[in-house]
């Protein structure tokens, strides 16, 4: 397995390696690597004869009060679970590499981000489309791997590849859970052992939600209002939002019809979650 910091190596080696024939699966992460990222590599490795990971903590997807600073970073713990899981090449560039001197070029979108995470985060998509852009031109993968927990922002890569005309393909893997529910995130790690147990709430939510849509309730309202209720029996959570959204246009909705992302923000503590779920009715 290679490790780089620096974008021209990694220009020279998929070069190298389309000239040879082979197809370039690649997992954009910001590092601190879990299964769930685990699993988009296992995934890209299973689509793509040679996968790239980057690590990059991407300063400009976070706002001045978020946790830029105290973002988890094991650089050792991430290479050792990369080459377990046959990743050819790790792309870790440091802030300088990504925006030199003078940057000022950015990719933002007018659509799908203004709802959900776009409310309270209103400068996150900006950076992670600048971000992506820039990595899929660094990397020029065959295809891209993200996860669905990120429902808003798999969305938003979506349609910013479509809009753009870009020449990859997007594929969406699902959320990974702990065995009691939790969705893996490199944020859970902040969570003392009340809050990780009080934490479990908004899974639960996720699942009697996602149960009540299977059982015929198409009321939008209905559903996040009684999404709202569990949450609310949980002391220690304090909601961010519950909404229903068009997965297409991540646009309110009021019937429950094709595919929909119900998804919610929740703070347990000082530390921000999401999870959600995709059904299509
Ligand atoms: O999902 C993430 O970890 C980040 O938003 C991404 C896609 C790596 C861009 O920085």
């Amino acid at each position: 397995m290679l490790l780089t910091e620096k974008i021209q190596e990694v220009r020279e080696q998929v070069k190298q390696w389309k000239k040879e024939g082979f197809t370039v699966g690649f997992v954009p992460t910001m590092g601190y690597l879990h299964e769930g990222h685990g699993s988009l590599m296992q995934e890209a490795k299973k689509q793509c004869d040679k996968v790239v990971v980057s690590i990059f903590v991407n300063p400009m997807q976070f706002g001045v009060n978020e946790d830029l600073d105290s973002y988890p970073r094991d650089l050792e713990a991430d290479k050792k679970l990369c080459s377990e899981l046959g990743v050819d090449l790790i792309f870790h560039p440091d802030v300088q590499e990504m925006y030199a001197e003078g940057f000022c070029s950015f990719v933002d979108m007018n659509g799908l981000t203004k709802e959900l995470c776009g409310k309270s985060r209103p400068i996150h998509f900006r950076g992670v489309c600048t971000v992506v852009n820039k990595l899929f031109n660094i990397v020029m993968p065959d295809k891209a791997f993200f996860g669905q927990k990120d429902a808003q922002q798999l969305a938003v890569i979506q349609r910013m590849v479509k809009d753009l005309n870009m020449d990859l393909e997007i594929i969406g893997c699902p959320i990974i859970r702990e065995e009691d529910g939790l969705a893996k995130s490199s944020r859970n790690t902040y969570l003392n052992p009340k809050e990780r147990k009080a934490a479990l709430i908004l899974s639960q939510a996720i699942f009697k939600g996602e149960e009540l849509v299977k059982a015929g309730e198409r009321d939008a309202d209905k559903v996040v209002s009684f999404m709202k209720e569990i949450l609310r029996s949980e002391p220690m959570a304090e909601i961010d939002y519950v909404e229903a959204v068009s997965m297409d246009t991540i646009e309110k909705i009021e019937l429950l019809q094709g595919t929909v992302l119900v998804a919610m923000a929740v703070k347990i503590g000082k530390t921000r979650l999401i999870d959600n779920f995709i059904i299509t009715v």
